[in-house]
């Protein structure tokens, strides 16, 4: 099975081509991130506006990568949400019209469903059931999987996300967008000894996290060391980033083995932007071999946004519902369990959000 993937949820245009027996066959990103700078982040319309442009010529050069062309598709999966609204109706649209045109099977993807299961892309991959630790922008969830579409949050962030605290973290430093990689380059200069910031909910009892009470903490600090000194020099700022990067990850590599411990498992898989952080990598890799336990990642460059993951995702529940329509049967079938086929039932490409 040939599966084209489109992701267009946010300030990224993935498209791949994943194919079931040879893997992933040619991947291409376009980033708008030097498209958002200038504003300082994503501006929604623009992002839309930006995908309309590159959908098509990235999925023509992923089709020449592989050598293959549209006919030779199975099917399409594209990102259904969660994202920017005007942004995922672009990729859907684009995916509903080919996959009608072409008249073969379109699903819509879970962009988070797409980062989550992004490890199996590379290899090792870890086999069911394993602990997650999803950190993107948008979501901080530690998760028990259990197989494709079985997922228990474990334990989640009540606030902001990792991804976005580093983010609002970088801005409130004078970062330039986009923030958070670039706030954790400045990090591995710094001084992890010169100052400590809170570690959020670190001995709550549970899963959860809470991360927005850092970046207060990041102001209040670099307030102090500007009226110290007048002003942040280039040591100081790199300091200041390290410290928040040292109470993140470990906030992170806790909750992490905590999970572990109560799950039992002994495979731990990261995925989402965050993942790319090579501190947090560093101190998994070497809890992972303390205390003798797997830890899985995705390709680097399939850590963010991309369209490989929503390719392999759209291909592990086609085969998984062609598996099971091709032999299931329900000997206890409750009938008020039937999905409603009115006139109000929403069309795939209806916007929930609006
Ligand atoms: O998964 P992703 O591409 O998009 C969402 O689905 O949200 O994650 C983007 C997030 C951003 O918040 C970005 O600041 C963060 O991942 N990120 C990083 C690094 N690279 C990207 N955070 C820390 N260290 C990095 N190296
Ligand atoms: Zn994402």
């Amino acid at each position: 099975m040939l599966v084209l993937g489109i992701e267009s949820s946010c300030d990224e245009t993935g498209v791949a081509l994943y194919d079931t027996e040879h893997g992933l066959l040619a991947h291409q990103l376009h980033t708008q991130m030097a498209m958002h700078a200038e504003y300082g982040g994503v501006v929604p319309e623009l992002a839309s506006r930006d995908h309309i442009r590159r959908t098509i010529p990235l999925t023509e050069a992923c089709l020449a990568e592989a050598g293959k062309t549209l006919n030779d598709l199975s099917a399409i999966a594209y990102t259904q949400g969660p994202g920017l609204g005007g942004a995922l109706l672009v990729g859907a649209s684009i995916a509903n019209a080919l996959a009608f045109g072409l008249n073969i099977p379109v699903v819509g993807v879970h962009h988070l469903e797409g980062h989550l299961l992004s490890p199996l892309l590379a290899e090792p991959k870890p086999a069911f059931p394993f602990l997650a630790l999803l950190v993107s922008g948008g979501h901080t969830q530690i998760m028990a999987v259990h197989g494709i579409g079985q997922y228990e949050i474990l334990g989640e962030t009540l606030d902001d996300a990792a991804g976005e605290a580093f983010d609002k973290t970088a801005k409130l430093l004078d970062i330039p967008y986009p923030g958070g990689a670039k706030l954790s380059q400045l990090a591995e200069h710094g001084d992890p000894s010169r100052y400590t910031l809170p570690r959020p909910m670190l001995h709550s009892g549970n899963l959860d996290m809470s991360f927005s009470g850092l970046k207060t903490a990041v102001l209040t600090l670099s307030k102090q060391v500007q009226a110290e000194h007048g002003h942040i020099d280039e040591q100081s700022r790199q300091d200041i980033c390290r410290a928040f990067q040292e109470a993140i990850v470990e906030v992170l590599l806790k909750k992490c083995l905590a999970a572990l411990k109560q799950s039992g498992m002994q495979r731990l898989v990261v995925a989402g932007g965050v993942g790319a952080n090579k501190q947090l990598r560093a101190a998994l890799n070497q809890a992972a071999k303390r205390k003798n336990f797997a830890v899985f990642y995705p390709p680097l460059e399939l850590c963010t946004d991309n369209g490989a993951m929503i390719a392999f995702a759209g291909a592990m529940r086609l085969q998984y519902a062609q598996a099971a329509a091709a032999f299931s049967v329900k000997p206890r079938w409750d009938l008020s369990s039937l999905p409603a086929a009115s006139s109000t039932t929403p069309s795939p490409l209806t916007d929930s959000t609006t």
